[in-house]
């Protein structure tokens, strides 16, 4: 069958790997794809928010299935584009999307169907946010109500920092319409984990757990990124949490989603904290997670395809997802500066070790070709992922990877996965 996948990072290059391992695939096309997913697809230049000419090359080339990997396309109704001229694709309609695309839906959704989560309220109005500050308890979150690149989100520790969060996010709009509205959330702490789920409307099922690590530097200093390295599994989503997660949040989220005539298709990934009182959801996204794609996918035995097609038709219950007994750890390489300011352009060398590599993985970000070279083009540029029997083999088979790469102003964090040596 011929497939195509849109999106062009790191995460859509982790599903193409995937694709490109199906006997089922004969065809692959990315739109637009990168340098590194055009070594097992045919890249085609249409931007992922071009629903129209998305159809219009999926129509055109008779592509079986479409795999939508961004939040944005998902949120704007892509996914909705393709139903609608009678073609298959894997992501959510835009009215399950919101779960991501409004942190207010995803709050009020949780507080209706008692799904754990922290305590909130949401704001419209500048004023009123600020007045309700002035009372409540330190430190406490912001939100941007929508999509801000993972960066919508406001830690303050005391009443001056939340009043300017709000002026931030409401006042002066840093984040666009998204601080139109937004959420004041009670502080949690506890250890974070991913976990990503395939779903098919009825049904939800987890794949095996993984662990972002979001601030830029080391030590968890350093501005919110997009994610600087993952690792998976978890050691501290034990089979328990697992149990009490399934009872309590994924079908739950499941059967909420439907109740309210959002039947959700495609990932559903739950952003949890392990808090004193249990499990809670941090946040919900409609998508794979990225770099959590990178190293999850990696450890997947299942042929992608099949378990795509289950979920559009609704027979996931057919499918028993299957994870390799090991680990693995991707180390973001990215530009020095990131996610700030940064220089675009260099040359990177090294790639070529990895083609012979079992284990290995160079997943492409912010990358591109020119003249014959691949050269930086993003703030996050590589994914650099290995497998290890266990999370400490898979990190230091990681560690040594990331040497056989080099680029100018080549930047990383030197403790993605320091957290298992506490466990
Ligand atoms: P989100 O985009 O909602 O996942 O938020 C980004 C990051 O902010 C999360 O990964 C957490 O580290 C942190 N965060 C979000 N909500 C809370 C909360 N209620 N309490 C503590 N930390 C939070
Ligand atoms: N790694 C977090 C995200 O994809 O939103």
């Amino acid at each position: 069958m011929k497939v195509l996948i849109v999106g062009g990072g790191g995460r859509e290059h982790a599903i193409a790997v995937k694709c490109s391992e199906s006997s089922r695939v004969d065809k692959l096309y990315a739109a637009p794809g990168n340098a590194g997913i055009a070594e097992v697809a045919e890249c085609v230049d249409i931007s992922v928010m071009d629903a129209e000419k998305l159809v219009k090359f999926a129509k055109e080339n008779e592509i079986d299935l479409t795999i939508i990997g961004p939040d944005d396309p998902l949120v704007a109704g892509v996914a909705d584009a393709f139903t609608e001229a009678g073609l298959r694709a894997f992501g959510p309609a835009k009215n399950a999307a919101i779960i991501e695309g409004s942190k207010a839906f995803s709050k009020d959704l949780m507080k209706k169907y008692n799904i754990p989560s922290a305590a909130y309220e949401v704001f419209d109005n500048a004023e009123a946010a600020l007045s309700y500050l002035e009372t409540a308890k330190m430190p406490i979150v912001l939100k941007a109500d929508g999509l801000a690149l993972g960066k919508g989100v406001l830690i303050c520790n005391n009443l001056e920092e939340s009043k300017a969060g709000v002026k931030t996010l409401m006042l002066d709009k840093q984040f666009g319409k998204a601080g139109d509205k937004i959420v004041i959330e009670e502080f949690m702490t506890g250890r974070e984990v991913s976990v990503l789920c395939f779903c098919d409307g009825t049904n939800i099922k987890p794949m095996t757990s993984a662990q972002d690590h979001k601030r830029a530097k080391d030590g968890d200093k350093g501005l919110n990124t997009g994610g600087m390295g993952t690792f998976s599994p978890s050691p501290f989503y034990t089979e328990d949490i697992d149990k009490f997660c399934m009872e309590k949040i994924y079908k739950p989220t499941m059967a909420a989603m439907k109740s309210e005539g959002r039947d959700f298709k495609g990932i559903l990934f739950c952003g949890l904290m392990l808090t004193e009182d249990g499990p809670k959801v941090l946040e919900y996204n409609a998508r794979f997670g990225d770099p959590e794609a990178q190293v999850v996918l990696p450890r997947m035995r299942n042929d992608i395809i099949d378990v795509m097609e289950a979920c559009i038709d609704g027979r996931l219950d057919e499918i028993e997802l299957d994870f390799e007994d090991n680990a693995a750890v991707c180390v973001i390489l990215a530009s020095e500066g990131y996610p700030e300011h940064y220089e675009k352009g260099f040359e990177i060398t090294g790639l070529d070790t990895f083609k012979d590599k079992e284990g290995y993985y160079v997943f492409h970000a912010g990358t591109k070709s020119e003249g014959g070279k691949v050269l930086t083009n993003g703030g996050r540029v590589l994914g650099v992922t290995a497998k290890g029997e266990d999370l400490f083999k898979a990190r230091a088979n990681a560690y040594e990877a990331v040497k056989w790469i080099n680029f100018d102003n080549k930047y990383m964090r030197n403790d993605i996965g320091k957290a298992i040596d506490e466990q």
